[in-house]
């Protein structure tokens, strides 16, 4: 039976280190509230104008591809989580094909936020299950820093994102006891606009029923964009923290046991638990839910803050690393976030 395994892995975070201590020179905020609530210490904030969402993706992937053994030209698929592309559009993907020299391959981005990484991945496993490809590359970055209210208004959001990228590359194996042994993909869009970035869109709330004919200049020229947006801080992403807390401490367990039922295992079984870093409360509590010991799970959201798509590949790859994953151990991987959307995956290292 053919399985996906990951080939190789690989991460990078951006040089720059932004401490609790430095956002109180931009925000009534304190190092005290901050570790308190999130567990975060400091994170990483890119280049403004050398690095981007896609040239970190590369720096990561270029490790991952190397730890494979192959070279950019064996890649016949990239898989691109982000929720803070390069632009609007076209999606990242495709910037990678291009800044790596690749073959003229299939690129496609996945948007579904803090879980896009576990969604990415579930989509390359099933190219790789089918046989379509051999060498996928996977990808989570995020360059949060570019586009966050880093006034008092926004310090709820600001002070809990970082920037990073952590990237896999999935080969198939025949080996009995390895590779991802499932996939498990959730949403509930009933709750999407408490964790979002309304503007720029489509949606009508910004809208009139006036005629496109009677517009005036001014009214044409701000039809995808405001000033209006901009005084009332609504190019800024939105959190409703509390009511995003309540529902992820219900759903991460949730789909972790969902993967561990759906394989015969139990949380005993599990070496080493990646929870998406969003909150170390969050995870602390997952943890004790289950019944897990500080040696199966890996945080690390102290040093890089919240870095949604990049977030599980990071910490995956730093666990990696350190040595704390070895061959043949059972790794879940569990994600929630805007959406909702929320996963998990279960694999054999
Ligand atoms: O990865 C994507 C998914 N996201 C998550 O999973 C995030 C889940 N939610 C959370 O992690 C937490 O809700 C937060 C860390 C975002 C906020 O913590 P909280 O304990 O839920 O705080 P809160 O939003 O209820 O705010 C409590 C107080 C408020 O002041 P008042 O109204 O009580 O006077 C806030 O204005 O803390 C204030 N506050 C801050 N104070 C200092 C909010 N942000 C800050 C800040 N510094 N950065």
């Amino acid at each position: 039976m053919t399985r996906s395994k990951i080939a190789g892995i690989g991460m990078y975070v951006p040089e720059h280190v932004v401490t609790n201590n430095d956002l109180k020179k931009y925000m009534d905020t304190s190092d005290e509230w901050i570790q308190e609530r999130t567990g975060i210490q400091e994170r990483h904030y890119a280049h403004r104008t050398k690095e981007t969402t896609t040239t970190m993706g590369v720096e990561a992937a270029t490790i991952a591809i190397q730890r494979a053994g192959i070279t950019p030209q064996d890649i016949d698929f990239i898989v691109f989580a982000t929720l803070c592309p390069d632009y609007y559009f076209p999606g990242c993907g495709v910037l990678v094909q291009r800044a790596m020299k690749m073959k003229e391959i299939g690129a496609l981005d996945v948007r579904n936020q803090c879980s896009g990484f576990v969604y990415a991945l579930s989509v390359a496993d099933q190219f790789i299950k089918t046989g379509m490809y051999k060498n996928i590359l996977v990808i989570g970055s995020e360059k949060h820093s570019f586009g966050l209210d880093f006034s008092t208004r926004g310090r709820n959001v600001s002070v809990i994102f970082g920037d990073g990228a952590g990237a896999v590359v999935l080969q198939p194996t025949e080996e009995a006891n390895r590779g991802i042994l499932s996939t498990h993909l959730h949403s509930d869009g009933s709750s999407a606009e408490i964790l979002a970035m309304y503007n720029p869109g489509t949606h009508a709330n910004h809208w009139t029923e006036k005629p496109l004919a009677t517009f005036d200049e001014a009214e044409i020229a701000q039809m995808f964009m405001s000033h209006k947006m901009i005084d009332n801080a609504e190019l800024f992403p939105y959190m409703d923290g509390p009511a995003v807390f309540k529902k992820a401490v219900v759903k991460f367990p949730e789909v972790i046991v969902e993967s561990l039922k759906a394989n015969n295992l139990t949380a005993k079984d599990i070496n080493m638990l990646i929870p998406h870093q969003a909150n170390l409360r969050i995870s602390q509590f997952v943890q004790q839910h289950l019944g897990l010991s500080d040696d199966q799970v890996h945080n690390n959201i102290q040093k890089y803050g919240n870095t949604t798509a990049a977030s599980v590949p990071i910490a995956l790859c730093e666990a990696y690393e350190q040595g704390r994953i070895k061959d043949g151990d059972l790794v879940c991987l569990a994600a929630f976030g805007s959406g909702f959307t929320w996963a998990s995956a279960l694999l054999r290292w």
